[in-house]
């Protein structure tokens, strides 16, 4: 059993690195070999629409034939069992490192086909971990549900878990943040954020099962 753990914020150890590697940690207990890697180490592009994914008898039929940082990454994913993620929103989305993976890894197995065919010939479980500074996903229009539905039709069988009301900066009084209240951000940070933890930990074995 291998999972492959993902961290798409740039901060490694932030809210979305601490999370994934709670849920690493999950992996592990429950006996996986687990994999971490960061996407803001890297250079990479998104999909530049070469469609050779999509060249009938081409060497990379179904597969990303771009060569960069990325490929590694991409190879690591489809030979596990499972792939966590775990990102910060940036307005509604996930940010654009995240979304240039997503393009590579659901695009190459979209065959375009009539029967609902696919190019992947395995699946592979998946954990979504997205946090964000806003109370509720609802506010970034709970983004993660249409990733989740690519993620199954192309990749496996997905759970979302999503960490809200994060903490953004060591002190509030140094930056510019009156709309916040710190006691009560700081209070979330000690009383819930380890709730959520506990949760992406959960998830990791579950998904390890
Ligand atoms: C550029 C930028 C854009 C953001 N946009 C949103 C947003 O649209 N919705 C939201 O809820 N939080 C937003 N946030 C807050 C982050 O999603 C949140 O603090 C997240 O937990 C940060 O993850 P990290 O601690 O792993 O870096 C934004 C933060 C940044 C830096």
């Amino acid at each position: 059993m291998k999972v492959v753990g993902i961290n798409g914020s740039p901060r490694k150890d932030w809210n979305s690195g601490t999370a994934l590697d709670f849920a690493l940690k999950g992996a592990g207990d429950a006996g996986a070999e687990t994999k971490r890697f960061d996407l803001f180490d890297l250079s990479y592009s998104g999909c530049i629409s070469c469609f050779s994914c999509k060249l009938l008898g081409g060497k990379s039929f179904a597969r990303c034939a771009v060569q960069d940082d990325l490929t590694n990454v991409l190879e690591e994913i489809l030979s596990s069992d499972a792939v966590i993620i775990s990102a910060p929103i940036y307005y509604s989305d996930v940010p654009g490192a995240v979304r240039n993976l997503y393009e590579r890894l659901l695009f190459p197995p979209n065959l375009y086909s009539a029967e609902g065919k696919t190019g992947y010939d395995r699946r592979i479980k998946v954990g979504l971990i997205y946090t964000m500074g806003a109370p509720d996903p609802s506010f970034n229009n709970n983004c993660a549900e249409n990733d989740k539905n690519a993620f199954e039709l192309f990749i496996g069988d997905t759970e979302i878990l999503n960490i809200t009301d994060t903490y953004q900066f060591t002190d509030y009084s140094k930056y510019a943040s009156s709309m916040f209240d710190p006691e009560l951000k700081a209070a979330r940070k000690r009383d819930v954020f380890p709730t959520e933890c506990q949760k992406a930990y959960e998830m990791g074995q579950r998904l390890s099962k």
